[in-house]
């Protein structure tokens, strides 16, 4: 069986990596529509050796598709997915949207794929940090529930799309040339800097992303009472995201047995040479398909606490191979319709 797909956001940073994944995984492609806004109409984008055109979302978008993977923001997202569904897609949405609506499934492939078959026409592809930390610790949750996580981000500009990235170029460029750097996609320089994410705060203090971390795990996990605090900060690199996890177990969970479980785990790679120091970082992360672990030691400071160190292609299993990996498992299961 082979499918239509749309890709919504064809332009953007995870759309060129939908792209480049649809080919290198051969997902099974009776026609491939490329859907960007207005301002990207009539531009072209290679798929396979061939040029495809870029059509501007409209109502007649979604005739005759089968599956949309949406990357094109929230507020786009809320306008034309209901509108692909009605026009009999599914969709698979990369943006926020939909990820807490209780009649959206949210899927990381590797924790919950059997959530993706309660679908009502729309999958949640979970936000990027959520997704690399639930992969990271899911295996060892099924081992010993986690109790408590306590997470640091260190998220790259390709978090903010492909025009963010451009301009932590750009600003890296002005510095080194003594001219002040330019403000558009992030509210502050990012070049030789960082800074708190800049999502909106809440009542209590927390941006927006961090909240994305606590609630959307408990949605994956299906624990509503797991307790998460994290803090996301945006740091001056390309693409590939850092977190510090520190986890809290009601036993002691030995390092061995942690590193045991994951060097058997999906999507996982283990990265650790203790006597070179060498462990995760995002330039090694760049391009790769698993998730990076490492530093895994004892919490000093608590009998059943774990620290470990990751990294991960934020562009890719961050968004892109996490919603394709979805509509594999889709059509794995012939759950590409209404
Ligand atoms: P466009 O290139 O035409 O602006 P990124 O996250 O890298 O910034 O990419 C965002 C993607 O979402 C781009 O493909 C962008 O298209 C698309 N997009 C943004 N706003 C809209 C919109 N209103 N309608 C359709 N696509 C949109």
């Amino acid at each position: 069986k082979s499918y239509r797909v749309a890709i919504l956001g064809a332009t953007g940073a995870v759309g060129a990596e939908l792209l480049e994944l649809l080919a290198e995984r051969e997902f099974p492609l009776a026609d491939l529509k490329l859907l960007a806004s207005p301002r990207s109409a009539g531009k072209t984008l290679a798929f396979k050796g061939e040029e495809l055109p870029v059509v501007a979302v409209a109502e007649d978008s979604f005739n005759h598709v089968d599956l949309v993977l949406a990357s094109a923001g929230g507020s786009t997202s809320k306008v034309w997915a209901p509108k692909a569904v009605e026009a009999g897609a599914v969709v698979i949405d990369n943006s926020s949207a939909f990820r807490m609506d209780p009649n959206v499934p949210l899927v990381v492939p590797e924790v919950n794929p059997e959530a993706a078959a309660m679908h009502q026409g729309i999958i949640a592809n979970p936000n990027c940090t959520t997704i690399l930390m639930t992969v990271a610790i899911w295996p060892l949750h099924q081992v010993q529930p986690i109790q408590r996580i306590v997470v640091a981000t260190y998220q790259s500009a390709s978090g903010a799309g492909a025009r963010a990235m451009e301009e932590v170029k750009a600003q890296a460029i002005a510095i080194l040339q003594g001219e002040t750097p330019k403000t558009e996609a992030f509210p502050y320089p990012l070049a030789f800097n960082l800074f708190p994410h800049n999502s909106s705060l809440n009542d209590v203090g927390y941006c927006e992303e961090e909240m994305k971390m606590v609630k959307e795990t408990r949605k994956i996990f299906n624990a509503p009472d797991l307790k998460v605090t994290a803090t996301c900060v945006r740091v001056p690199v390309l693409r590939a995201h850092s977190e510090a996890i520190n986890l809290e177990f009601k036993e002691p969970f030995s390092v061995t047995k942690v590193r045991e479980i994951l060097a058997n785990s999906p999507g996982v790679k283990l990265v650790e040479d203790w006597e070179a120091n060498y462990f995760p970082m995002p330039i090694d992360a760049t391009g790769q398909d698993p998730v990076l672990v490492g530093r895994i030691r004892q919490d000093i400071s608590h009998p059943c606490g774990l620290e470990m160190w990751i990294c991960g292609d934020q562009i890719r299993k961050g968004a892109a191979l996490n919603a394709v990996q979805i509509a594999e498992l889709l059509a794995a299961k012939d759950l590409i319709k209404l």
